[in-house]
C-alpha cells in the first residue's frame, strides 16, 4: 500500500474557508479527479462534509471521525462510504481492499488529516499543487520536511493563475 496526500495549498500554506475551498482551479480538479479515480480515498469528516451530501463516483471513502456510529451514509455500490474512528483504522480497513481497489491510497485532507499522517508516519508520498499566491483561510497545510521527503516532479502552470503540480517522495 502506497498512502500518498493529494493537496492543493497557496503560498502561505491555505487550503480551506468556511469548509469550502478559497479558489476555482478547474485544472486542478481534473487532476484530483483523474488521480483518484477507482482508488481508496481517505478524508476527515469536515473534508467529506464539504461534499455537500454526496459520494464521489467510483472511489471508495474513508471517513475519520471520533464518532462513527452517529453517522451512516447510503452509497452506492461503486462509491462505499463507511465512517471509521482514528486514522489508523482507516489504514487498516484500507489494506485488505487494496486488490480491488488499487495499491495507492490517498489521504485527501482535511488540515487535521493531513497533519496527523504526516506525525504518525502514514505518509509516503505528497502530490502537492501549489498556487503562487497568497490566500486568506482558516486550515493549513503542513510544512513538509524536506529532511524526509524529497521533491521529485514539478510542472508548472501559468493559466488562470501561476501555480505548480509538485510531487514528493519520502526518502
Ligand atoms: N485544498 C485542499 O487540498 C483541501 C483538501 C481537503 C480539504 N480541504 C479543506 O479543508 C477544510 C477541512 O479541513 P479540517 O482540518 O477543518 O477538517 P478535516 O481534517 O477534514 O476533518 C476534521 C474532523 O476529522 C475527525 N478527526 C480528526 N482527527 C481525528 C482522529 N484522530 N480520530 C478520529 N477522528 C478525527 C473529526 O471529526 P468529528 O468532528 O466528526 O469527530 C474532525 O472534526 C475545508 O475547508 C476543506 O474544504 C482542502
Amino acid at each position: 500500500m502506497i498512502l500518498t496526500h493529494i493537496a492543493a495549498c497557496s503560498e502561505n500554506r491555505v487550503i480551506g474557508t468556511q469548509g469550502g475551498l478559497p479558489w476555482d482551479l478547474p485544472e486542478d480538479m481534473k487532476f484530483f479527479r483523474d488521480t483518484t479515480k477507482g482508488h481508496i480515498m481517505i478524508m476527515g469528516r469536515k473534508t467529506f462534509d464539504s461534499f455537500n451530501g454526496r459520494a464521489l463516483p467510483n472511489r471508495y471513502h474513508i471517513v475519520v471521525t471520533r464518532d462513527p456510529s452517529k453517522f451512516t451514509f447510503n452509497a452506492p455500490p461503486t462509491s462505499p462510504v463507511v465512517f471509521v474512528a482514528s486514522l489508523e483504522e482507516a489504514v487498516a480497513h484500507a489494506k485488505p481492499l487494496t486488490d480491488k481497489w488499487g495499491e495507492e491510497v490517498f489521504i485527501i485532507g482535511g488540515g487535521e488529516i493531513y497533519k496527523q499522517a504526516l506525525e504518525k508516519n502514514l505518509t509516503d508520498k505528497i502530490y502537492l499543487t501549489l498556487i503562487h499566491r497568497e490566500f486568506a483561510g482558516d486550515t493549513l497545510y503542513p510544512v513538509i520536511d524536506e529532511g524526509r521527503f524529497q521533491l521529485t516532479a514539478r510542472r508548472d502552470v501559468s493559466e488562470p493563475i501561476p501555480f505548480s503540480f509538485l510531487t514528493y517522495q519520502k526518502k
